[in-house]
């Protein structure tokens, strides 16, 4: 079994700020809108907790959940909706809440089927993008911070359903033994 070792990426500090950062421009760009809010499941959930208590405005949350049909550190590409969004989306402004950007295909896949429901607008913020990682053309309106092309972890972020609950965010590389 590989062994994998965790550097730290980015603090409380620097993660607060930067959400506090999105929360001000949002605030600001959708003053006297009827925004809504979709979080994509499960990894964009801690962010959007402390996203949504920064905002002054008032919001609805909804909330996706993809499956990718990948594991460990590559997704498949082929993207399939396993939890729907819930309230009326039409003639609504909405923000897409997303964890990180790697490939752009899940956003991808879910902002065109979004857009079928008649919204007023379909935006996309996301705390971490790998941009050098990039396949498809999207555009993120709200973007926290570019990472390097590494596997981060924490904050909501999953390796293989473990460490979402770290308060920081890490990358994670794997450990050789020596032989
Ligand atoms: P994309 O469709 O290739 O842009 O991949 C985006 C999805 O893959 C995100 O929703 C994340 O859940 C996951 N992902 C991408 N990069 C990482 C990473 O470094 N750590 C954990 N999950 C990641
Ligand atoms: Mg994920």
């Amino acid at each position: 079994m590989e062994e994998y070792h965790l550097s730290p990426l980015l603090s409380r500090e620097q993660i607060d700020s930067t959400v506090k950062d999105l929360a001000e421009r949002i605030s600001r760009d959708y003053r006297g809108k009827e925004l809504i809010l979709v979080c994509i499941l499960k990894g964009a959930f801690i962010f959007l907790s402390d996203l949504v208590r920064q905002l002054k405005i008032p919001v609805k949350i909804d909330f996706v959940r993809l499956a990718s049909y990948g594991s460990g550190m590559e997704s498949s590409g082929r993207i399939e909706i396993t939890k729907d969004v819930e309230l009326p989306l039409e003639g609504r402004d909405v923000l897409i809440i997303e964890d990180i950007v790697d490939t752009g295909r899940t956003l991808l896949f879910l902002r065109d089927r979004l857009v079928l429901a008649n919204p007023r607008s379909v935006k996309i913020c996301a705390l971490l993008d790998k941009k050098a990682r990039r396949e498809v053309e999207i555009e993120v309106d709200y973007l926290g911070r570019e990472v390097e092309d590494v596997f981060v972890v924490g904050y909501g972020i999953d390796f293989n359903e473990n460490y979402r609950s770290l308060p920081e965010i890490y990358y994670v590389t794997p450990v050789h033994p020596k032989d």
